[in-house]
């Protein structure tokens, strides 16, 4: 596994790789790795892709300076993580070498309807940031396929449509890897590692709520379980956000169950001061 921290070597590396017609594919990271970024990895191996993992923990996607503060960092034991995994490059930049001085503002990508709705509503200029960093880190690595976990999907969302404006980027082969869950559900995230024992064992209602949403299609109005939902989250001690259905193509929010449409039930909610975010599919996603 070889290590890069400056754009000029990262690059020099690959596109030796790429006259040898290996294809790359690409897991961007923050860090603080665990099973579920490993799977990602292993997707991408599995594919015979040359991996390349990067972590950066990027500031302008905070919208919230505490939450950038408190964002774990474990870089020593990130690496062993993914030597273990097989991962071939690791890419970990400064943040001068992704937003170099200077440099005027990086471009800002139109994102539309679905920067407005969930994630987008909750967390202003969040998205903005992932487009800036994604496209900047896809501009450097070129890679293939790009691995992304389903857990983010409205990040997914956010990152096609990113990389559907850039003529160079749109080859890009976007590959939505499953939510890695602990035994209890709860959907493996760094910011777990934040939460106190009481907290985490709270946290699990999360997964339960969606498990709930998709049990009841068809039997009681999507209102109904969404207000249940609500209740019993903040019932526990939980600050929940949100529980929507979203068509799962568009993110379009649906008002109630619909079957002639694939759909997305999806959750935010503060546990204490770390805020979870999961969904679930209703039905199977239809191929992009
Ligand atoms: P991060 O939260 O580190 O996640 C990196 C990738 O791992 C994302 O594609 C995310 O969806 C995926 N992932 C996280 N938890 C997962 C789980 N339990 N199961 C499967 N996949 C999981 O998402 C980001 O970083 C950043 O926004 C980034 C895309 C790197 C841009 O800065």
């Amino acid at each position: 596994m070889v290590i890069f921290k400056k754009i000029a070597d990262i690059t020099a590396y690959l596109t030796n790789h790429r006259q040898q017609a290996r294809s790359i594919g690409f897991v961007p990271t923050m860090g603080a790795l665990h099973k579920g970024h490993v799977s990602l990895l292993e997707h991408a191996r599995s594919n015979g892709d040359l991996t390349v993992v990067s972590i950066f923990v990027n500031p302008t996607q905070f919208n919230d300076k505490k939450d950038f503060d408190a964002y774990p960092i474990s870089i020593e034991e990130d690496i062993h993580m993914l030597e273990q995994a097989g991962c071939d490059v690791v890419f970990i930049p400064h943040a001068h070498e992704i937003y170099p001085p200077g440099l005027s503002q990086p471009p800002v990508y139109e994102l539309g309807y679905i920067d407005t709705v969930l994630e987008g509503a909750n967390r202003p200029g969040h998205f903005k940031g992932v487009g800036q960093v994604v496209a900047r880190l896809l501009h450097i690595v070129m890679p293939h396929r790009l691995y992304l976990g389903q857990k983010d999907y409205q990040q997914v969302m956010v990152i096609k449509q990113v990389a559907a404006q850039i003529p160079e980027l749109q080859y890009i082969d976007v590959v939505i890897c499953p939510t890695v869950r602990e035994d209890d559900g709860l959907a493996m995230s760094s910011r777990n590692r934040r939460l106190t024992d009481p907290q985490r064992a709270l946290s699990s209602l999360l997964y339960q709520c969606l498990v709930s949403v998709q049990a009841k299609a068809g039997i009681d109005t999507f209102a109904k379980v969404q207000k249940e939902c609500m209740d019993i989250m903040t019932e526990k001690g939980l600050q929940p956000e949100y529980v929507s259905l979203a068509d799962a193509r568009t993110m379009q929010l649906l008002p109630d169950y619909d079957n002639s449409r694939p759909m997305i039930a999806l959750i935010a909610a503060r546990v204490g001061n770390v805020r979870l975010i999961d969904n679930i599919f209703l039905q199977p996603v239809p191929v992009a």
